[in-house]
């Protein structure tokens, strides 16, 4: 079978952010992209709770949001369909899922292959799921981290962009080793996105490869 191969593309762009609460990671790409860091503009800011506090923040930094209540519509799927058709109305490059924590149904990450990415407090594919860093401490892993990947169907699984590694100490708690991953997302995140505009990030089957600048 040939390889399926996916480079993306190099232009100033738009993207979307998709979160459900504190929305960190969200404001230190929003930062990076004030400061010029990053060759695109946020087209959108959408959440499923309208109290996020970084929906908040959205709104009151003039961002265009929006806020979908997911029993207005009958399935995941029709909320799902929804989405896609206000994302595809704004000419979205990318969707940059920032604690965004509500599942997305298969579809919506087929339409959007290769263009909806992701951020995990593990380093993947170990702990996938919630509270993984209390998953990290009472297994007795002596690492733990961040990774940014692509999203695929399959959750936590897809192709790996970058990842940061941290210590996992003795006397950690759930909160100390969070606060510790924190810092490393709001590091690789940004330069994730960054990546992604510049067109050196390249997708062959599960492998992603960084490409050198200028190529
Ligand atoms: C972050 O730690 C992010 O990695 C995690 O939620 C937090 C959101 O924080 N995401 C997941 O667990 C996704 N499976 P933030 O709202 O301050 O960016």
């Amino acid at each position: 079978m040939s390889e399926e191969v996916f480079r993306s593309p190099k232009k100033r762009g738009r993207f979307a952010v998709f979160l459900s609460g504190r929305g960190s990671n969200f404001m230190a790409i929003h930062k990076a992209v004030q400061a010029g860091g990053i060759d695109a503009d946020i087209g959108l800011v959408f959440s499923n709770k309208r109290e996020a506090p970084g929906y908040l923040y959205a709104q009151e930094h003039g961002l265009e949001t929006l806020y979908l209540y997911y029993k207005k519509f009958d399935s995941r799927e029709a909320y799902d369909a929804r989405l896609a058709e206000e994302i595809n109305k704004r000419d979205i490059d990318l969707i940059v899922l920032a604690g965004y924590m509500r599942i997305i149904t298969a579809p919506f990450c087929h339409e959007f292959k290769n263009r909806i990415i992701n951020i995990h407090p593990a380093l993947l594919p170990a702990f996938p799921g919630l509270h993984v860093q209390q998953q990290a401490i009472d297994w007795g892993v002596r690492f733990s981290g961040a990774t940014v990947h692509f999203v695929t169907a399959e959750v936590d699984m897809g192709p790996i962009i970058l990842q940061a590694a941290v210590p996992v100490h003795q006397d950690d708690t759930e909160d100390t080793l969070a606060a510790r991953i924190l810092k490393e997302e709001h590091q690789i995140y940004p330069e994730a996105v960054k990546l992604f505009f510049d067109g050196r990030l390249e997708v062959r089957d599960r492998r992603v490869f960084i490409l050198p600048e200028d190529t």
